[in-house]
C-alpha cells in the first residue's frame, strides 16, 4: 500500500499526540538501543531523540515515501526500509516503540511474542493503535465497500481485527513482569470541507481507493463522503467533531 507522508501530516499534532502520551508511561531512564517501527516521516521518532538524545535510535518503515521524509526531518536516527513481520535482528533492543504501524499486521499474538523476544531483559514495548474500527468513520467505508458495483473488487481489502484491551493483557502476560494498558478517546475537533474523508484519506481508507480506479473510485469516494458527512456533520462554527478512540499497551519484558 503507497503511502504519502504530505496527506499524513495533514493532521501531524493530532497524530503524534498518542505518541507523546505513550511515551510519557515508558518506563526506562536511559535505554542505549531503541527502534520505532512503522517511524512512517519520522514524527515519532523525533520524540524519542528528544527523550533519550544518548541513545543509537533506529527508526524502520516499508514505505520509501515515508521514508524520505524521515530521512529529511533531521532526527539523527539510522534509517531501516523493511518489513516488520519479517524483521529480524541480531541486536536486542532496550526500547521498541510503534505508534499507529502494527494494526497494519495479522496475527497479533505470534507478533507481539516475537517482538517481546527481540528485548534485552528489562526492555520495553510500547505501543498504540488505534481502535475506531466500529465507528462510522470505518464502518461506512466498509459498509459503502460491500453496497456498490466495487464489491467484488473490494472483498480482499483487509478487515482489521484487533486484539482488546484485556486481549492484550492475555497476550502480553506470559512475558512481561510489567503491563500498563489504556484506552482513551479523543474528541477530534477538525476544520474545513470533508475533514473525516481528509483524515483516512491519509490512512485507512487507502487500501480502498487504490483498489479502485478512475470513475469507480470517484464514485466509491462520492458515496464513502456523503454517508460520513451525515454521520460527522459540521457544526455552525465551522468545526466537526470526530471522535476517535485509540488503545495503548507498554510492556516491560520480564
Ligand atoms: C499511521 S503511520 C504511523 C507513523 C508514525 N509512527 C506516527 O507515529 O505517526 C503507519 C506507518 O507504518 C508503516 N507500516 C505499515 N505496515 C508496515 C510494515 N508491515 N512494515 C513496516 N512498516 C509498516 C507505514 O508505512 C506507515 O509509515
Amino acid at each position: 500500500m503507497a503511502w504519502d507522508p504530505k496527506i499524513y501530516l495533514d493532521f501531524e499534532d493530532e497524530r503524534t499526540r498518542p505518541a507523546v502520551e505513550l511515551l510519557a508511561r515508558v518506563p526506562h531512564k536511559s535505554p542505549a538501543h531503541v527502534i520505532d517501527l512503522g517511524c512512517g516521516p519520522g514524527n515519532s521518532t523525533a520524540l524519542l531523540a528528544r527523550r533519550w538524545p544518548k541513545a543509537k535510535l533506529e527508526g524502520l518503515d516499508s514505505s520509501e515515501a515515508m521514508l524520505d521524509q524521515a530521512r529529511r526531518s533531521g532526527t539523527q536516527a539510522t534509517w531501516h526500509s523493511g518489513d516488520i513481520p519479517s524483521w529480524s535482528p541480531t541486536l536486542r533492543y532496550d526500547v521498541i516503540f510503534a505508534n499507529a504501524a502494527l494494526h497494519w499486521l495479522d496475527g497479533q499474538d505470534a507478533l507481539l511474542a516475537r517482538l517481546m523476544g527481540y528485548l534485552s531483559p528489562g526492555g520495553v514495548l510500547a505501543f498504540q493503535v488505534p481502535a475506531n474500527f466500529n465507528e462510522p468513520s470505518h464502518k461506512l467505508m466498509r459498509d459503502v465497500a460491500a453496497d456498490g458495483p466495487w464489491a467484488a473488487k473490494l472483498k480482499g481489502v483487509r478487515n482489521i481485527v484487533l486484539g482488546s484491551e484485556q486481549g492484550y493483557y492475555g497476550m502480553l502476560e506470559p512475558r512481561a513482569s510489567y503491563l500498563d494498558i489504556w484506552q482513551t478517546t479523543y474528541l477530534q475537533v477538525l476544520d474545513g470541507e470533508d475533514p473525516v474523508l481528509r483524515w483516512v484519506s491519509g490512512t485507512g481508507l487507502r487500501p480502498f481507493v487504490q483498489a479502485l480506479e478512475g470513475e469507480e473510485r470517484e464514485d466509491f469516494t462520492r458515496e464513502y463522503k456523503k454517508r460520513l458527512n451525515a454521520a460527522y456533520p459540521m457544526r455552525k462554527s465551522g468545526k466537526t467533531l470526530f471522535p476517535f478512540q485509540r488503545l495503548f499497551v507498554v510492556a516491560r519484558r520480564k
